[in-house]
């Protein structure tokens, strides 16, 4: 049955007069996110969980930005248009969509939807476009974590880590369109929150300096371009005499002592003859007010 129909499909779309019968005008104009639902569910589904979907809507930010009313800092927070390296302009339309499927997918110059695969979309035209597969794409807005990344100098895209494989599905759901498709490679639009592991960040103990390495996030950690998240070290140091001692450190890129990739920082602790040192690094996202335990290490010093 399926392939009977993508054998028809596949006459059709030879056909292009017969393809203009199918164009849904109104996807052509900018419509809201929940329209793009009708046809593509799942991916709806994910990007309505995401921070970009609440982009606009943040009471933070609305805050921040004095109820709107400070112009300058509105153009990433609900975008016209996406483009590879470039700084969007403000959308007049829609704004609470925050960063939208349209924003992220429709080009004004082709009057057609972007993206990383070559298909057949009848409601409304489609053109294959590379730039969605390159960090780069993330970076007009994500200016600050871009650069960090390209001096980490790894391979991995942003599309990577933050945009997971999903393995191939249906990119429509829509009664009878999906049968005229066959499944294709999908990526998560849910934008999930990752959390370092205790493997991304490595604690040593030199005489009385700890250090600490990001040596798993090729961006800094924590990283931003105006939120502020922060990682945490608690370290509860306990000396030959007894006496205990607790030093507490935040690193955050508004206090520019985020850790970059692979450079390490000393923190230095009182002196005195240390035996043992027991480490918690936490973090806490920009929007959210809970702490994450990263990593929990007791640390002796070697000596007797
Ligand atoms: C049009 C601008 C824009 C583009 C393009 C964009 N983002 Fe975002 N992104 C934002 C904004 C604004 C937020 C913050 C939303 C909020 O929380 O208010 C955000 C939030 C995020 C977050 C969550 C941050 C947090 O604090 O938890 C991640 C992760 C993220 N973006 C990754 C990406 C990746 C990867 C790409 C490229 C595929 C990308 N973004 C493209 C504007 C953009
Ligand atoms: C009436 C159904 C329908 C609606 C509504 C719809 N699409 Fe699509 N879209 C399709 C079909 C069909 C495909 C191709 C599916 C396939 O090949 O498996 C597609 C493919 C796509 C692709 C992949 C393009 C590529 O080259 O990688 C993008 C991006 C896309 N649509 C964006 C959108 C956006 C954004 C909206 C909302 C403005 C939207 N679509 C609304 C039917 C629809
Ligand atoms: C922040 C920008 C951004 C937003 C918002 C966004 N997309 Fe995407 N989309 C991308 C990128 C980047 C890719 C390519 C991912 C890859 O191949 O690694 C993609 C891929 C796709 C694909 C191809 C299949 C896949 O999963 O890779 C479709 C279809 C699509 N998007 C539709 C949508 C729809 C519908 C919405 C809104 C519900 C939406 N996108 C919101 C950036 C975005
Ligand atoms: C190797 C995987 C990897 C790559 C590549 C990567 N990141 Fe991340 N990123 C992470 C991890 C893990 C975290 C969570 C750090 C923590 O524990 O707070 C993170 C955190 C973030 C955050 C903070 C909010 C959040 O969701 O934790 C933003 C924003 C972000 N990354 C954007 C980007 C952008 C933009 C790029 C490309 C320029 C990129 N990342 C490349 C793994 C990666
Ligand atoms: C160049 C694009 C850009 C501009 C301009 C911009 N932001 Fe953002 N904003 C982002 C991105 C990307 C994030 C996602 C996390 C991060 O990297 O800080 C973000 C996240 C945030 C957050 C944390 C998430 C939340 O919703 O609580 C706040 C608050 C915020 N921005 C406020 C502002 C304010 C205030 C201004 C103006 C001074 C501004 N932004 C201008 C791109 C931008």
């Amino acid at each position: 049955m399926k392939l009977l129909l993508l054998f028809i499909s596949a006459l059709i779309s030879g056909c292009e007069r017969l393809e203009e019968v199918f164009v849904e005008e109104d996807l052509l104009q900018r419509p809201q996110a929940k329209r793009c639902a009708d046809c593509h569910a799942d991916i709806f589904r994910e990007w309505e969980k995401s921070r970009h979907a609440l982009a606009w809507k943040s009471e933070q930010f609305r805050a921040e930005t004095e109820n709107y009313a400070k112009l300058k800092c509105l153009s990433c927070h609900a975008p016209h248009q996406v483009d590879e390296g470039k700084k969007p302009v403000l959308r007049v339309e829609f704004r609470e969509d925050g960063v939208s499927c349209v924003a992220c997918h429709f080009k004004e110059e082709t009057k057609s939807m972007h993206g990383p695969l070559k298909v057949w979309s009848p409601p409304h035209p489609s053109k294959q476009d590379l730039s969605y597969i390159r960090s780069s794409f993330c970076a007009g807005c994500h200016q600050e974590t871009y650069k960090e990344w390209k001096l980490a100098k790894v391979q991995k895209t942003c599309q990577a880590c933050h945009m997971p494989s999903l393995g191939k599905k249906d990119l429509i759901q829509k009664f009878p369109f999906y049968l005229f498709h066959l499944a294709k490679p999908r990526h998560s639009h849910e934008f999930p929150a990752l959390k370092a592991g205790p493997e991304d960040v490595e604690v040593r103990l030199e005489g009385r300096k700890l250090i600490l390495k990001n040596v798993g996030v090729p961006h800094n950690l924590p990283t931003a371009d105006q939120g502020d998240p922060r990682l945490y070290l608690i370290a509860e140091v306990t000396y030959s005499d007894g006496r205990k001692r607790t030093v507490r450190k935040i690193f955050s890129p508004q206090t520019k002592t985020a850790l970059p990739y692979m450079k390490p920082k000393a923190v230095l602790l009182p002196r005195g003859d240390i035996k043992e040192v027991r480490v918690r690094i936490l973090r806490k996202l920009a929007w959210k007010k809970e702490k994450d335990l990263i990593k929990e290490v007791t640390l002796r010093t070697l000596s007797p």
